[in-house]
């Protein structure tokens, strides 16, 4: 059942608008500090000064929220969820790190029950962290996406999800030959894509475990079914990038094996992006395609440091994904602060403004769903998460010492982490309270 005519209360804060240089971000930045946000059957009718509406609410229909910040829901365009249990394995960068504890973990997919059992698990994770939108990769096995899109259709949470295709370099366990990977995505394609706010990502690994045949077959996929997504990985690793150039001597560069194959594009996601030639930057803005930065896994791995400034410079959409369980948190907060890390490293400071702009509306825009969600317009669906500025001493503290908005959000993202999250809601509904432990609805 659908909320109606709901009235919360409370902070709030978002981005009316996309902006296509940082400097705008600020332009469109919208803070009420006591406002109203009307919502009816899932969506934004709107969000008013209190002052304004007060009078033509009645009392009895309006939850009162004061003392909280709500923001739109984050939107995690990068993650693993057959990772989440091997999170934070010692030791190793990308390549070793596939072959020494990814590949066997994702093989425990091949059971229906487990992949069940572990997206509900997944999902309440994101719940929990105040994410609500997604683009998700799976396993080989058609049955984990299955698994992953009922849970979410259950809670009637917007993602973006895909089966992995692979075909070469890598356990006989995890690879298919091109013709089962194609059909198999066809049908999981015709039972998911577009039901309800539910949407189907082709989901090559990354180039070197994709043969030319794999990507031909991506590429009539994608012909087929055109408004599908497709998500992969690109230039994370040094040694990783010298082998896509072995594997793929016919092709121009790492960018040039998908582009090749018609894989870049409006609704193309392409996850790190930390060692672009020049003519990668260019092509990704000439194909309006995106990238998914994942400040913590970069870290973890020791994979390197994104140019964010050049991402601006060059007109190419950003998001910000977790990259679970290379990434070291479910938590878009920490993500941020660690984002900021990553900047200053490149002396590039990334503002609040700019992070909370990617986690919301600039991450929806990079995942093509700013029609739909990453902001409190009319008509949007209703996705928020609901803030606890300060839940520790130290936060109280330092909260309490900051002199506006941008300090007590950047504070947030320097200190916060799942405890900052009092509720999370989908669709107009609320499915995560912090205090009830699990959800609500
Ligand atoms: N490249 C190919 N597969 C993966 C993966 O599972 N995680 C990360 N971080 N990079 C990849
Ligand atoms: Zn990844």
């Amino acid at each position: 059942p659908l909320t109606k005519d709901t009235a919360i209360r409370a902070s709030f804060f978002d981005f009316a608008a996309i902006a296509e240089q940082p400097e705008a971000i600020l332009e469109h930045a919208r803070y009420l500090e006591d406002g109203v946000l009307l919502l009816r059957e899932g969506r934004v009718v709107g969000l008013h000064e209190w002052q304004s509406v007060s009078e033509q609410l009645n009392p009895h229909d309006i939850i009162d929220m004061r003392g909280k910040l709500i923001m739109p829901g984050f939107v995690d365009t990068h993650i693993h969820y057959p990772q989440t249990e091997m999170i934070g394995a010692f030791g190793e960068q990308l390549l070793e790190w596939l072959n020494q504890y990814t590949f066997p973990v994702e093989a425990q997919y091949h059971c229906p029950d487990h992949a069940a059992q572990m997206s509900a698990f997944f999902l309440h994770q994101l719940l929990a962290n105040g994410t609500t939108s997604a683009l998700i990769f799976g396993t080989v096995h058609p049955q984990s996406v299955d698994a992953l899109f009922s849970a979410a259709e259950a809670l009637d949470m917007r993602i973006i999800a895909g089966k992995v295709m692979m075909d070469r370099n890598a356990p006989d366990y995890l690879t298919e030959t091109p013709e089962e990977s194609y059909q198999q995505t066809r049908a999981l394609i015709t039972r998911w894509h577009e039901r309800g706010r539910l949407s189907y990502a082709l989901t090559p690994r990354f180039a070197p475990t994709s043969s030319p045949a794999l990507l031909e077959k991506v590429q009539q996929l994608r012909e087929e079914f055109p408004d599908t997504w497709l998500h992969t990985h690109l230039s994370e690793n040094p040694q990783e990038i010298a082998w896509v150039k072995a594997l793929f001597p016919e092709r121009a560069g790492y960018l040039d094996v998908y582009h090749h194959y018609k894989l870049t594009g409006r609704r193309s996601v392409f996850a790190h992006c930390i060692h672009l030639e020049e003519r990668e930057w260019q092509c990704l803005h000439d194909t309006d395609s995106s990238i998914a930065f994942c400040p913590t896994s970069n870290l973890f791995l020791g994979s390197g440091l994104f140019n964010i400034k050049r991402s601006w410079q060059q007109g190419v959409k950003v998001g910000i994904g977790t990259d679970v369980g290379a990434g070291t948190t479910f938590n878009m907060l920490q993500t941020l602060g660690e984002a900021y890390k990553v900047g200053q490293l490149q002396q590039y400071k990334i503002s609040a403004a700019e992070a909370f702009y990617h986690a919301t509306l600039g991450g929806a825009h990079a995942l093509d769903l700013d029609h739909a969600i990453g902001n409190f317009n009319p008509g949007k669906e209703a996705d928020f998460v609901v803030l606890d500025p300060a839940v520790s001493a130290l936060q109280t503290l330092r909260i309490g010492n900051s002199k506006d908005i941008w300090e007590k959000l950047f504070v947030l993202m320097t200190l916060g982490d799942d405890r900052n999250i009092a509720q999370t809601w989908v669709n107009g509904r609320p499915v995560w309270h912090r205090d009830a432990g699990e959800k609500a609805a």
